[in-house]
């Protein structure tokens, strides 16, 4: 089977750290609240730093890590649901500032699944393209930017930060992935851009998207909905990874979910029957960074040597879309 070989991870975090008693003095909150019900404690927020900026930071120590050249790489995948611009793309403008000239660019806008699909599609592209010898995909997340810090029941949710992974294709590897999405379920997550505007509307065109009310460019959410879907994603995408290869999920090594709600993991963990101890979790550092959470999950643990060489991994993200999906594959 062809696999992957993570060659290198890198993260970034901006400088300013919120803890949840920040939270009490803007909106009628408290910290035991949040801690009980997500069990978040802390969260860095940009403090001016764009999304870009974040990737870079964290594609360049990916790289260092990797100990490869940039001119090596041959594509850039980047998630992001709080990019900079409309065009140009986040991997785009990061592929300028690295100098990786030798890479094609996509970005990729699969919320909190992102770095799951980005790292399968990455694989595919090394697998399917001879040529193409190193990918990197990149997660970077403001999602602050689109976070209304007068609804209590999610500006304490989220957090910013970026990470990167360098990766380059294996023969004979364990690698399985399933991915899958409901549209269905777009309106109980969801942040709009700007409307329809030229000069020459009359608004006879406007269409109604059956989405809740929402002026802004905020997240909306439906708390209550999306965690209903995500416990049950979270197992599914997992289950059918390891079926498609016939692999038993207790030998994994590791467990990388998305870091939305401490109660998520568990609820799935229970109904997994896997134990807590293989689930690698941050939340109550970093809240929810949206597509940033596997990836910054997963370098901390490289980096502390909760990961090594040879472990069994498995990455299982859900969220807007709402997509969802999981990657098992060897350290
Ligand atoms: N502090 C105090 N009280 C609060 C807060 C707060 N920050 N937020 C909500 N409440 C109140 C509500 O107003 C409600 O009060 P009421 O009963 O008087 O109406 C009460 O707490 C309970 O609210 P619920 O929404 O039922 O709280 P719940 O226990 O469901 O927790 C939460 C809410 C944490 C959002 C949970 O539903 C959840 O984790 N959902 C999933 C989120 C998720 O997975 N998102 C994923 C992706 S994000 C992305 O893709 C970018």
């Amino acid at each position: 089977m062809q696999g992957i070989k993570i060659l290198g991870t890198g993260g970034y975090l901006p400088g300013k750290k919120v803890v949840n008693e920040d939270f009490t003095k803007i909106v009628d909150t408290s910290d035991e609240w949040i801690k009980t019900r997500t069990g978040m404690s802390e969260r860095y927020v940009s403090d001016g730093e764009p999304t870009w900026y974040m990737g870079l930071k964290a594609a360049q120590q990916a790289i260092e890590a990797a100990g490869i050249s940039v001119e090596d790489i041959g594509v850039i995948i980047d998630s992001s649901v709080s990019v900079d611009y409309y065009t140009p793309s986040m991997s785009c403008v990061i592929q300028g500032k690295l100098g990786a000239v030798n890479a094609m660019t996509i970005d990729i806008n699969c919320a909190c699944a992102g770095c799951v699909y980005g790292i399968d599609m990455a694989k595919r592209y090394l697998q399917s393209d001879e040529n193409i010898k190193y990918a990197l995909v990149i997660a970077n997340e403001n999602l602050t930017k689109i976070t209304d810090y007068t609804d209590r029941s999610t500006c304490v949710l989220f957090g910013d930060g970026a990470a990167a992974i360098v990766m380059k294709r294996r023969d004979d590897a364990l690698y399985s992935s399933f991915l899958g999405a409901d549209g269905t379920g777009a309106k109980y997550l969801f942040a709009r851009s700007i409307p329809p505007a030229n000069a020459f509307m009359t608004g006879n065109g406007k269409v109604d998207d059956e989405f809740p009310e929402s002026n802004s460019h905020y997240l909306y959410q439906d708390g209550r909905e999306v965690y209903k879907f995500a416990t049950k994603a979270l197992p599914r995408a997992l289950t059918t990874a390891a079926e498609k290869i016939n692999f038993d999920l207790n030998e994994l090594d590791a467990i990388i979910p998305h870091q939305a709600n401490a109660r998520i993991i568990e609820t799935a963990a229970k109904n997994l029957g896997i134990s807590m101890d293989k689930f690698i979790i941050n939340i109550d550092k970093h809240a929810n960074t949206s597509s940033a959470s596997i990836p910054i999950a997963l370098d901390e643990a490289v980096r502390d040597g909760r990961i090594k060489s040879g472990d069994k991994v498995g990455l299982v993200g859900f969220g807007a879309g709402l997509t969802f999906g999981a990657i098992i594959f060897e350290f």
